[in-house]
C-alpha cells in the first residue's frame, strides 16, 4: 500500500474515530491524499491537529451521512480542492444494540446510517 504523495485522494466517511480514523492516519501515512469526514466538530478538531503534528496530507471535513445536504457539501469541497475522489470508504455507522423496549433512540437515527 504505497501513493506517491498526494496523487491518489481518498474520502472516508466515519474518519473521526475508531476504525475510520484509524484507516485515514495510515493511509495519509502510506501517501494518500485523506480526506477524513465526520460530524463532531471537536473529535475533526483533534485529528486535524495530530495530522498537521504528524505533517500527513489529511483534512477533516463536515458530513452528516443522514442529511444529503451535508454530503453534497462534503463532496463538492473535495472535488474543488482534489478534482476527483480516487477511493470512497464509506465507514461511518454505529452499533446499538437494545431490545426494542428498552431502546430511546428513535430507529431512523440508526436506520439513516
Ligand atoms: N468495531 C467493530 O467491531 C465493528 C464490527 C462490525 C462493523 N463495524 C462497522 O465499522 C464501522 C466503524 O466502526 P467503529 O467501531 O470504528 O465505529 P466508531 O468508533 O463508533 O466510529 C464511528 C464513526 O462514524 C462517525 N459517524 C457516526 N454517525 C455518523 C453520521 N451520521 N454521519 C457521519 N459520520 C458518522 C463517527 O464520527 P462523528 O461522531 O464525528 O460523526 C465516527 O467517526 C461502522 O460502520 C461499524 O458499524 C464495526
Amino acid at each position: 500500500m504505497d501513493a506517491k504523495r498526494g496523487t491518489q485522494t481518498v474520502l472516508i466517511t466515519g474518519a473521526t474515530d475508531g476504525l475510520g480514523k484509524a484507516a485515514a492516519l495510515l493511509l495519509a501515512e502510506n501517501g494518500y491524499r485523506v480526506f477524513a469526514a465526520g460530524r463532531s466538530t471537536e473529535k475533526r478538531a483533534q485529528l486535524g491537529t495530530l495530522a498537521n503534528e504528524k505533517r500527513l496530507p489529511l483534512e477533516t471535513l463536515e458530513m452528516d451521512v443522514c442529511d444529503d445536504g451535508s454530503v453534497q457539501r462534503a463532496v463538492t469541497s473535495v472535488y474543488q480542492k482534489a478534482g476527483a475522489i480516487d477511493v470512497l470508504i464509506n465507514n461511518a455507522g454505529l452499533a446499538y444494540v437494545a431490545t426494542v423496549e428498552d431502546s430511546s433512540k428513535p430507529i431512523s437515527s440508526v436506520s439513516c446510517v
